[in-house]
């Protein structure tokens, strides 16, 4: 007897989107099992990002198949992602300035409020709880609670989109190159953090150009070249074959 494996988390299906007249996405297809770091690389101006944004709704023009726990979501307005527990980390930041981290950390929760077995709008109790798992989890931040957030180091505001998106206590987060531009040493902090992320249950879909360690934290890994999926395999399928890598993942 065979079991069925079970249905991918995330499903993309010949994924196709446009700025203006420039079709920009091809026929992207891509699956993320419940529980995986799956991560898209590939060359500057490749659709990663693109990628991103049509799966969040946020491209105008977008055709295909996207499927998120078994929803249809790709004609969904934008919002209904986060109620249904997909996040969402831009390369831009958007750290709101003004604010203290503590602040920024709880407009996360608002992006969840009040959806669909979400649980609805986060008591206090519950918020302040939210609160210390993250300080736990992001010990920088711990540190710099009552900090104005934009006085953070880049790397450190980073930390703070993407511990921002944990608030809301998603199921899964997608990360847009959120290494870029930051010294290295927090980057291997942020990488850790993704694992514990998956530990915690979360699943990601990262885009990254940092291959190396992405490839040490990632289940699969799919390259996307001129619009379109060119290349998909375990991790440890593409460490080991610095042809393709060569190939499809130069700057
Ligand atoms: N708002 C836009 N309007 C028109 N064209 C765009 C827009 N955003 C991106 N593009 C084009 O779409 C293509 C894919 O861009 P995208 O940002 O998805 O690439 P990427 O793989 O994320 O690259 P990078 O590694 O530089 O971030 C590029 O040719 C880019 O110039
Ligand atoms: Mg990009």
């Amino acid at each position: 007897m065979t079991t069925a494996a079970p249905a991918p988390l995330l499903a993309v299906e010949n994924l196709r989107a446009w700025y203006g007249h420039s079709h920009i996405l091809q026929g992207v297809s891509l699956q993320v099992r419940a529980g995986e770091i799956v991560t898209l690389v590939g060359r500057n101006g490749a659709g990663k990002t693109t990628t991103l944004k049509s799966i969040m709704g946020l491209v105008p023009k977008r055709e295909g198949r996207v499927t998120f726990a078994g929803q249809d979501i790709l004609d969904r307005p934008a919002h209904e992602r986060f109620h249904r527990g997909l996040a969402y980390v831009p390369e831009e930041r958007r750290i709101v300035p003004g604010l203290t981290v503590e602040e920024n950390l709880r407009l996360g929760i608002l992006a969840a409020r009040g959806g669909p077995g979400r649980g609805g709008r986060a008591s206090r109790r519950d918020e302040a709880r939210r609160i210390e798992v993250i300080a736990e989890t992001f010990p920088r931040l711990k540190q710099r609670l009552k900090q104005e957030a934009i006085t953070m180091s880049g790397g450190e505001q980073q930390m703070l989109a993407i511990a921002r998106a944990l608030m809301a206590e998603p199921v899964m987060v997608l990360l847009d190159e959120p290494s870029e531009g930051i010294m290295p040493i927090l980057v291997e902090e942020m990488f850790e953090q993704f694992v514990a992320m998956k530990r915690a249950g979360t699943t990601i879909l990262l885009v990254e150009q940092n291959v190396e360690l992405a490839l040490d934290v990632s289940d699969r890994v799919y390259i996307v070249d001129g619009g379109a999926v060119v290349y998909h395999a375990p991790a440890a399928e593409l460490r080991d074959d610095p042809e393709i890598q060569a190939r499809y993942c130069a700057v």
